[in-house]
C-alpha cells in the first residue's frame, strides 16, 4: 500500500485542483489584464498527460479532483478527459469529480458532465445586473451564464455560486444574490478579493470588502446559524433560517484557513503550486515526460509536497496591499 501524501505540517493532501487551460472567454477585472498573453498550445499538457497526472495523484490518495482554468470548458475536447476520469469514480478511488466554471459553456456541456459522474459544480457570478456583468467580465454576457445555470440544474447538477465580494460593485446586490440563490435551491459562497497578478488595476484596497462586514449586513435581514464544514473546501458555512440555504465565506484575509489546508494546485503546463498565495512551485512535466512509468512522477509529487508552506501571506492591513503576487489567478485556477 502506498503511503498517503502528508505535508510537513502533518496535513493530509487529498484534494487536487487541476487547471486544464490558462485561457478564458471572459476577462474579469480582478483576475486578468485586458490584454493577456496566453501560453502557446504546445506548452500545455495533452489530455492524455492530464489523465496520467491526475491518475498518479489519485493513486497517491487524492479523493477530490476539481478541474479549473482559466475557463476549463473552453479547452478543446475537454469532455474526453472528464469521461476518462469517471473511471476513478466508478472504481471508488475518487469521491468527487467536479469543476469551477464561469458558466458560459454549460448549456452545451451540462448533460455530458452529469453523465461523467459530476454531481456538484461551482459557478462564478459576481452580479445579476447585465451592464455590471459586462463591465466586470469585460465582455461576458449575463444571459449566457443564466442559461448555463438553468442547464446545469436541469441536468441534475447541484450548483453553488461563487461571488467575489467587491466594495462599491456588488455590495448593493447582497440580498438580491441571496434571494436569487434561495429561489433556485443553490448555495452561495462569497470570496474576499485576493491581491494577485498585475491586472492593470491598482484599486485593491478600494475593492476589498471584508466578509465580516458582509456577514453583519446579511444578519440584519436573515438569521444565520453556523454549520460544520463538510465539503473539504476552504469555505465556512452558515444556514439562513428563513430560506434554509447555505451561505459560504472564503476569507483568506480576515480568517486564514491554511491550518486545515488539504489541497495542491497543478497548472496546465504541469507546475505544482502547493499554496495559492505563495510563489513556490515545482515542475511535474519533466518527470511525467521522462518515462512511461510513474515512479519518477510520484517521487516528484512527494518532493513538491514536502515543500508545502504553512500558509499564504496576503495582507490588507496598514492600508497597503502586502503579499502581492505577480501570478494571475487564472494561472493556478483560483
Ligand atoms: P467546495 O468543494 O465547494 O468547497 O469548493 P472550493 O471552495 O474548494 O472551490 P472553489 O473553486 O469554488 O473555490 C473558490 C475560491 O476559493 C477559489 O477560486 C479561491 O479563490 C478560493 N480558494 C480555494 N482554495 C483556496 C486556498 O487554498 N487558499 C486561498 N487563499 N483561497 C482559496
Ligand atoms: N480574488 C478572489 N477571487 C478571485 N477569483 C479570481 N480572481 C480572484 C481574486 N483576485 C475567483 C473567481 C472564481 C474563482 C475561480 O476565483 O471569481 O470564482
Ligand atoms: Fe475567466 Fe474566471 Fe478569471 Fe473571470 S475569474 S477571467 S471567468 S478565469
Amino acid at each position: 500500500m502506498t503511503a498517503p501524501l502528508i505535508d510537513p505540517f502533518l496535513r493530509p493532501i487529498t484534494y487536487l485542483r487541476l487547471s486544464v487551460t490558462d485561457r478564458c472567454d471572459f476577462r474579469c477585472v480582478y483576475c486578468m489584464a485586458e490584454q493577456m498573453t496566453f501560453l502557446p498550445k504546445k506548452e500545455l499538457l495533452t489530455l492524455e498527460e492530464l489523465d496520467r497526472l491526475s491518475s498518479a495523484f489519485i493513486g497517491l490518495g487524492v479523493r477530490k479532483l476539481r478541474i479549473t482554468g482559466g475557463e476549463p470548458l473552453v479547452r478543446r475536447d475537454i469532455m474526453s478527459y472528464f469521461k476518462a476520469m469517471s473511471r476513478h469514480l466508478k472504481s471508488g478511488a475518487l469521491d468527487e469529480l467536479t469543476l469551477t466554471t464561469n458558466g458560459s459553456q454549460l448549456a452545451k456541456y451540462a448533460d455530458e458532465l452529469a453523465a461523467c459522474g459530476v454531481k456538484r459544480i461551482n459557478i462564478s457570478l459576481d452580479t445579476l445586473d447585465e451592464a455590471k456583468f459586462a463591465e466586470i467580465t469585460r465582455w461576458g454576457r449575463l444571459p449566457q451564464v443564466l442559461e448555463g445555470i438553468e442547464a446545469a440544474q436541469a441536468a441534475g447538477l447541484k450548483v453553488k455560486l461563487n461571488t467575489v465580494a467587491l466594495k462599491g460593485f456588488n455590495e448593493d446586490e447582497l440580498f438580491t444574490l441571496t434571494e436569487f440563490c434561495a429561489a433556485r435551491d443553490m448555495d452561495l459562497t462569497f470570496i474576499e478579493v485576493m491581491p494577485m497578478g498585475d491586472i492593470g488595476n491598482e484599486n485593491r484596497i478600494g475593492q476589498y470588502w471584508s466578509l465580516e462586514d458582509l456577514r453583519e449586513t446579511l444578519a440584519t435581514r436573515f438569521s444565520l446559524a453556523d454549520l460544520p464544514d463538510k465539503t473539504g473546501g476552504p469555505a465556512r458555512y452558515v444556514r439562513i433560517g428563513e430560506t434554509r440555504q447555505r451561505i459560504g465565506f472564503i476569507t483568506p484575509l480576515t480568517h486564514n484557513f491554511c491550518e486545515s489546508c488539504n489541497r495542491v494546485r497543478v497548472t496546465c503546463t504541469g507546475e505544482i503550486f502547493t499554496c495559492l498565495g505563495q510563489e513556490g512551485k515545482s515542475d511535474l512535466r519533466a518527470p511525467l515526460r521522462a518515462s512511461e512509468s510513474d515512479t519518477k512522477l510520484n517521487e516528484a509529487i512527494r518532493a513538491a509536497i514536502a515543500l508545502k508552506p504553512k500558509g499564504h501571506d496576503f495582507d490588507y492591513s496598514r492600508q497597503e496591499v502586502a503579499g502581492q503576487m505577480s501570478r494571475h489567478m487564472s494561472h493556478t485556477g483560483g
